[in-house]
């Protein structure tokens, strides 16, 4: 099909729920700062950037482990907590990450119900047996943008088997603007078998660096740092890390941004018919009515120089998600999308 809206002079990747202003500026500065530096093993236990994570939460270092990535996370709980016999559970339609994992140590994953895209927890507990051991969930929900709410979880965890380790997997905490978000830290206090994951790859835009964290009871962390690869985090990693958490000013500026541009595309979205979900982070779910509607959507958004997300692996083949960009990306794939509404 030819096209009639001039092609843009890159692509615009929206299909990963990076952050589309690109790295904190302050972490590119601290790897200027510090790139001479990486024939030296960097310190093992991080302590400098776990000290720093303890602060923002108000927790010790104690409560503090950080990885080569919440994929590593996933990796080093399965390994901790799932013995060959036993079972975790995650969502039918979700962050990928979790099914691989799982498949990668040969556990067996159960999927609880989505109802009206959110993750139905009613059904994730009626999953739970006796060997489930670890559950996965993703908050908001990547890839349908939705949330459980801080008294739907609170309930969540007041019902489930206290042996029973809960993953709250928060990479997109910082966009969010909805009240009902849970507030994880506070819940933690009241129910240890609960794990906070986050990440650097999303608003902190330090995706290719591979670097997040989990807060958890200290005990919990002490049997995981059993499991992690010992030297995993990169020196550059773990200083831009640190110096991304102190970029409070950018962080807010993205958060904004992305809220504003986030409801401007939704509405634009809907208005065109198109079955968009409301969306909390920094992405949005779009659902066609068969996977052959969706493929040629994406094959669409891909000849007009736009990369969107099909969904088949996460478990929704008639859906696709789009990443939020900077302004005029979204201008574009507006204007992309009106052709094929
Ligand atoms: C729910 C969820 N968790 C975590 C991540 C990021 O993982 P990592 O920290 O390994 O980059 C993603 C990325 O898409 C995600 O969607």
């Amino acid at each position: 099909m030819s096209s009639e809206i001039e092609k843009p002079a890159e692509i615009i990747k929206l299909s990963q729920n990076e952050n589309a202003f690109g790295a904190s500026p302050l972490a590119l500065k601290a790897i200027e700062a510090h790139y001479r530096s990486v024939y030296r093993y960097p310190d093992p236990l991080h302590k400098e950037l776990a000290h720093k994570i303890a602060d923002k939460y108000n927790v010790t270092p104690g409560n503090v482990i950080v990885s080569a990535g919440s994929v590593a996370l996933i990796d080093i709980s399965i390994k901790t907590f799932v013995n060959m016999d036993e079972n975790i559970i995650t969502a039918e339609v979700t962050w990928v990450g979790f099914k691989i994992m799982a498949k990668i140590n040969r556990i067996d994953c159960k999927l609880a119900k989505l109802v009206d895209n959110t993750i139905d927890l009613q059904n994730m507990l009626s999953l739970c047996d006796d060997r489930t051991k670890l559950v996965f969930i993703a908050n908001p929900n990547n890839p349908t943008g939705t949330l459980v709410t801080h008294n739907d979880m609170k309930k969540f965890l007041q019902t489930i088997r206290p042996d029973i380790y809960v993953v709250i997997d928060e990479a997109y905490a910082e966009y969010i603007t909805d009240s009902e978000y849970p507030d994880s830290f506070e819940l933690q206090k009241e129910f240890p078998n609960l794990i906070i994951f986050r990440s650097f790859s999303k608003i902190y835009g330090l995706a290719g660096l591979r670097i997040g964290y989990a807060i958890a009871h200290p005990d919990i962390i002490g049997s995981l740092a059993q499991h992690k690869t010992p030297f995993s985090i990169s020196s550059l990693a773990a200083v831009a890390a640190s110096a991304a958490l102190d970029d409070t000013e950018y962080i807010k500026k993205c958060a904004a941004v992305n809220a504003e541009e986030r409801e401007i595309l939704y509405a634009e979205l809907r208005s065109m018919g198109l079955n968009a979900t409301v969306p909390k982070g920094n992405f949005i779910f779009v659902e066609f009515d068969t996977p052959n509607e969706n493929d040629k959507a994406c094959e669409l958004l891909k000849s007009e120089g736009i990369l969107v997300r099909p969904l088949g692996p996460f478990g929704a083949e008639r859906a696709l998600r789009i990443t939020v960009g900077r302004p005029e990306e979204n201008r574009h794939l507006i204007r992309c999308l009106k052709k094929i509404a």
